[in-house]
């Protein structure tokens, strides 16, 4: 039994993209799959709503619209714009796009978070944030750059996104700079307001074991919901939906995004005489399809918000893996990226094709790379060679030979085989494994390819006209069942194939089912071919304007870290760095890297050094050693360190000596 159709209303909804930029191949490997899904959802007699829409909130477009010098709204509806414009021609057909600040959204967050405040979800704290005195403002999110607290690596705003990729509290940011001007940021006590998610830890570790969706989002989240911590959900912004009751705060993006799936159901409901709250009030199947970078908020933050506000919970989470292009990590600042319009549509590719690519390259959890080169293989070997090839034989000889369809029946082996793959289609349908699904289709092909070629009906034409005609109905059959099968992966050309095929009505709309019902006798035109090969001439052209954009990417790193080798000679002054001699020096506990040192610099200074592993305690007392004096302060294992010990990184660190001895305090130069 399959699990769809369902009695309850089903909503499948796509992660909002930002509307800070253009589309790229990582957009679509949540989107295709999600439209595919619901066109094969609709083709088993399901209703569903497909909902999304643009993500306008958050700093990174408040960043982004400085940057340029326009408002964040101006900013915000040309991406809306493009992504309704890119999800149109890839045949990605929501039943409604939205906007997260539209004021159906900010009603509905509104509404959301004054609940959450009733229920006594919601308290004030203050907490220590980074300011810029220099900006005279605070730096939520993307306007702080420093380093992550967990892993050490550079990390920007909320997100630790170069490192471990953990969520960055406010304030939680170690040396803190000013995204704007660049200066140390300083902390400051603010009020702000939380979200007691810690509260809904036994409620989260209950939904997760009937969650339905994909193990690469339920496993972890399992695991983070043993362990919560509260989110402030609040940020020193103009831009975004205000928190009820403070002109100075709005709420944090990750609150007022996902809601956009209730108010943009909203939307659509009011637009088609449906009503929402049979999804967000009552019994029904929402299905998030999201990448996988952000399950936490989808299983985790997102139904903890729908619990204590009292609205329905998802169904199911299906997460998609990453994106990677030419086998290299996606980056759009290192080049390694295909954007939708610019690099795919404006070439003149069929939407189709990308489409079948994302589909089917591999499971849809697992990392999907994109080349070229792979590209032309699955279109040449598998649309055409496969499925166009079969299409185009069995049409070319059926017009050729009979000029229309066979008014004979067809075999019940070639019934029960189009029967089984409908089943194994929907099969893994229901496990969201699509790229079965998809091979399941394909082997559809391969065996009419395998009946056409065996039956030789070529021959058969000149000796059995009767014989001939089964056999060509039984392919003509099998072309009707691939037109259905496929038409959710390649809407275009399988509308194309069940013109073709003289099939009345809309491919669209037909039933997977109808693929059971004789194909019905007519005239046949002359079939165009469906699925063209792809050319080296064009896939060499393709590879390069990649190959150009990672390189001239690569250079530009290369200026900016040459950039940032040189400073100025103000800005080394104010290095103050000292000949000391160590006083003593002891083991940390805890720590096989660290040493406490006291260090003579003209004053007595204690460092932690990193220096355990190639230095003795006892090695050291007595020896003079350089010291960079005017280092921040910071705590290593529970010690207080006030300055460096200058070494070589060499094979282990290699301590720096003065050339003879010199008094302690000098200043090096
Ligand atoms: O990560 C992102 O691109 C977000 N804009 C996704 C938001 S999904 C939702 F919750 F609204
Ligand atoms: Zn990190």
């Amino acid at each position: 039994m399959s699990n769809f159709p369902s009695e309850k209303p089903v909503l499948i909804t796509c992660g909002l993209p930002y509307a800070n930029g253009r589309c790229h191949i990582g957009h679509l490997r949540t989107y295709v799959p999600a439209d595919i899904f619901v066109r094969a959802l609709r083709k088993q007699g399901q209703e569903a709503a497909f909902i999304c829409g643009s993500d306008a909130h958050g700093t990174p477009i408040v960043v982004n619209a400085e940057e340029l010098s326009i408002t964040p709204g101006e900013l915000v509806n040309k991406y809306h714009e493009h992504f309704r414009n890119i999800f149109q021609k890839m045949e990605v057909e929501f039943s409604f796009f939205g906007n997260t600040d539209w004021p159906t959204n900010h009603a509905r967050t509104d509404s959301i978070v004054e609940t959450l405040i009733e229920r006594g979800y919601v308290y004030p704290q203050v907490i220590r944030l980074a300011y810029c005195s220099h900006d005279k403002r605070f730096l939520p999110d993307r306007f702080v750059e420093g380093i992550c607290p967990y892993c050490g690596k550079t990390a920007r705003g909320d997100e630790c996104d170069q490192g471990c990729g953990k969520h960055l509290e406010p304030g939680e940011i170690r040396n803190a700079k000013c995204r704007i001007c660049g200066n140390p940021a300083e902390y400051r006590e603010q009020e702000h307001f939380f979200f007691k998610l810690s509260a809904f830890s036994g409620f989260l570790s209950e939904y997760l074991k009937n969650l339905g969706g994909t193990a690469n989002a339920i496993n972890y989240a399992k695991e983070w919901a043993k362990d919560l911590k509260d989110w402030c959900i609040t940020r020193n912004l103009e831009w975004g939906v205000r928190f009820p009751g403070h002109e100075d705060l709005v709420v944090y993006v990750w609150v007022d995004a996902p809601i956009g799936y209730i108010s943009f159901t909203e939307e659509w409901a009011n637009n088609t005489g449906e009503d929402w709250e049979k999804y967000w009030k009552r019994d029904s199947r929402i299905i998030h399809f999201i990448g996988e970078d952000i399950t936490y908020h989808h299983c985790i933050f997102w139904p903890a918000m729908l619990k204590g506000a009292g609205y329905t919970l998802p169904w199911a989470v299906v997460a998609s893996g990453m994106l990677k292009i030419d086998d290299k990590k996606f980056s759009k600042s290192r080049g390694y990226v295909v954007w939708v319009d610019e690099d795919y549509l404006d070439h003149g590719f069929h939407p189709d094709l990308l489409r079948y690519y994302i589909i089917s390259y591999t499971s849809h959890t697992k990392e999907l790379n994109f080349s070229w080169k792979v590209f032309q293989d699955k279109v040449n070997n598998e649309l055409v060679g496969a499925l166009g090839n079969f299409l185009h034989r069995t049409l070319h000889f059926a017009h050729k030979n009979f000029g229309e369809i066979p008014q004979c029946e067809v075999d019940e082996e070639i019934m029960d085989k189009i029967r089984s793959t409908i089943e194994n289609v929907r099969a893994s349908l229901d496990e969201y494994e699509f790229k079965k699904a998809t091979d399941d289709m394909m082997e559809l092909a391969m065996y009419g390819n395998a009946y056409f070629q065996s039956h030789e009906p070529w021959q058969l034409i000149k000796k059995d006209r009767d014989a001939c005609a089964v056999v060509v109905k039984n392919c003509l059959q099998i072309a009707k069942a691939l037109a259905l099968l496929f038409e959710p992966i390649l809407p275009g050309n399988m509308e194309k194939a069940w013109k073709q095929l003289a099939l009345e009505g809309d491919v669209h709309e037909a039933r997977f089912e109808g693929a059971l019902a004789e194909i019905p006798g007519a005239r046949l035109d002359i079939p165009e071919i469906l699925f063209s090969k792809l050319e080296d001439k064009k896939i060499k052209e393709m590879e390069t304007i990649l190959d150009k954009r990672i390189k001239i990417a690569m250079s530009k790193e290369k200026n900016i870290e040459a950039e940032m080798q040189v400073i100025t000679f103000e800005e080394f002054q104010r290095l103050d760095i000292r000949i000391g001699r160590v006083i003593s020096a002891e083991n940390i506990r805890g720590s096989d890297k660290l040493l406490k040192l006291e260090v003579d610099i003209g004053e007595k200074r204690q460092i932690v050094a990193g220096i355990a592993k190639t230095h003795s305690p006892g090695q050291l007392v007595g020896r003079q050693v350089v010291v960079l004096a005017n280092m921040k302060p910071a705590k290593l294992f529970g010690v207080e360190s006030r300055g460096m010990v200058l070494a070589a990184d060499a094979d282990g660190a290699v301590l720096l000596l003065p050339e003879k001895e010199v008094k302690e305090g000098t200043r090096v130069r």
